[in-house]
């Protein structure tokens, strides 16, 4: 008897009759053998058919099968270095249920437009494939870490009265009549839950009507939020520390064959440990205007410029060996793939090469008072090795919620948290007004009608307390661990302002 069996638990069944049951990755057939490679969403497998051992009609059938038709194969486990996850299946028997042919995506080279409009098979690709366990991942990291700290999640609404962030992102609905828009976080409601609670957590989508085309921003976006009573900045920071550091931690521990077939930068994220780097905006603002940067953003210079050369070098030899020809199969497609990484590289290259010295002039521009932008973040979390607290940011740059610094008055008790390696931002965060007459003049000035914040202006009429937290985005969390470039492949169905694909 035989048993149905996943790709990632074959190393129990060696020796032992199963049945997979997936979609052709690959076929090599040739008269008398076929390997097979078979994708079930846990791994890929190879699968040895030899002709005779199966019927011959059968034997023929499976050799014509197109990429990503759907079968089962029978056969007995054995441990197979060469296969791609160290086992190979024995094949006695195979039953096909859907043939595909023509299936669109291919080993040869495609435009991200055209992976994006067909965004529901290229899911089945290995990159995606990867990044998509690693969100799953992050995701149950992230519960786990506020699930085991003692934090009650809250599901905050996504109908919301009230603007958190700033009302030119916000959507509008039509709610039976009545103007409300889409969430763009749940922390007001949150900030009420943790009256009732003292540690809360909301996870949900999130919605703002960003009209910025970087890589770092989608209309519509995943992002949990802690809220603690009786914290201060100090308790903030490290909550954050300690929880991203269990999720790259978990990340490690589960994919790790996702990050290296992801190329993503192991060495790197096994650095991320406490104490992460903090800087005050001022000590930032500084470190922009200075020399330093001035050096450091001509040395990226030179490092693009001698990287990319030595890419279009090794382009250029893969492209005369293909001209030569005479190549086998395998080795074409191996090198077609290469091909594909190099083009895909070399163009990130020119961008950055482009893109320096436009962002070293805003640099060494920066003023303080100025909020700081994308590529200011770029530079500095280029300049550490470890995640990067920016906190106490200039008052009038922020959210009117965040608490003035009564020590100075000019800056609010907030943070910002930058990956790494130029990622940028993955969280922010702070403590919160809790006097209601500041708030309520910060309400003001930002223009926003009292009457429809006299809910949250309660929480500081009623046992008001020091309290704080923070908001991450998974999309560019995920973005930073696995190395992706574009946050829209952190997101099966990604929602972009310019176009929604599917
Ligand atoms: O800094 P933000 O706007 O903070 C808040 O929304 C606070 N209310 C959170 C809180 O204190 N409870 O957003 C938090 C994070 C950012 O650091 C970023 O990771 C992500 O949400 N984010 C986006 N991700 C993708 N696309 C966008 N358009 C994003 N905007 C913010």
């Amino acid at each position: 008897m035989d048993s149905k069996a996943f790709i990632s638990s074959l190393k129990d069944w060696v020796g032992k009759e199963v049945t997979l049951s997936g979609w052709l990755y690959n076929n090599r057939p040739s008269g008398k053998v076929q390997f097979l490679i078979l994708r079930d969403g846990t791994g890929l497998c190879q699968c040895v058919i030899e002709r005779g051992k199966i019927a011959d009609d059968l034997y023929d059938a499976l050799s014509r099968l197109g990429q990503e038709s759907s079968l089962s194969i029978t056969g007995t486990v054995r441990a197979e270095p060469r296969s791609p996850g160290g086992y190979e299946l024995a094949a006695c028997g195979a039953q096909i249920h859907g043939p595909a042919t023509d299936y669109p995506i291919t080993p040869k080279e495609h435009g991200i437009d055209f992976l994006l409009q067909n965004r529901h098979l290229h899911l089945r690709s290995q990159r995606p494939w990867c990044i998509g366990r690693i969100r799953h991942t992050v995701i149950d990291a992230i519960r786990r870490f506020f699930n085991d700290n003692g934090f009650i999640l809250v599901d905050t609404p996504i109908f919301t009265t009230i603007a958190g962030e700033g009302e030119q992102t916000l959507f509008e609905v039509d709610y039976f009549g009545q103007p409300l828009h889409l969430a763009q976080t749940g922390q007001l409601y949150l900030e009420s839950a943790a009256m009732s609670f003292g540690r809360v957590y909301c996870f949900g989508p999130t919605f703002r009507a960003e009209k910025s085309k970087t890589r770092r921003h989608l209309t519509e976006f995943w992002m949990v939020e802690p809220e603690v009573a009786y914290i201060d900045l100090k308790g903030l920071l490290e909550l954050a520390e300690n929880f991203v550091t269990s999720i790259v931690q978990r990340v490690l521990k589960d994919n790790r064959c996702e990050l290296e077939t992801l190329g993503a930068d192991i060495t790197g994220l096994e650095k991320i440990v406490p104490p992460f780097v903090r800087l005050t905006y001022t000590e930032t603002a500084d470190i922009l205007a200075s020399q330093k940067t001035v050096d450091f953003m001509a040395r990226q210079l030179a490092e693009f410029v001698d990287q990319k050369a030595k890419y279009e070098k090794e382009l250029a030899d893969l492209e005369a060996q293909e001209a030569a020809g005479g190549l086998k199969k395998w080795q074409q497609e191996k090198n077609a793939r290469r091909v594909l990484e190099l083009r895909a590289e070399i163009a990130e290259l020119e961008i950055k090469i482009e893109n320096n010295p436009k962002h070293a002039q805003l640099a060494a521009g920066f003023r303080w008072g100025k909020d700081l932008g994308g590529s200011d973040e770029t530079i500095i979390s280029l300049m550490h090795d470890k995640p990067v607290f920016v906190t106490h940011y200039p008052r009038d740059a922020k959210a009117f919620y965040m608490k003035t610094d009564r020590s100075s008055g000019k800056v609010v008790e907030n943070f910002d948290l930058l990956a790494p390696a130029g990622f940028g931002e993955i969280i922010g965060g702070s403590l919160r007004e809790d006097d209601y007459q500041e708030l309520f003049k910060r309400i003001e000035e930002e223009g926003y009608n009292p009457q429809s914040y006299q809910w949250y202006l309660d929480l500081r009429k009623y046992g008001s307390v020091p309290h704080g937290g923070f908001g991450l985005g998974v999309e560019r969390t995920v973005a930073w661990i696995t190395g992706e470039k574009h946050i829209r492949q952190c997101i099966a169905f990604p929602r972009l302002m310019d176009k929604i694909y599917l």
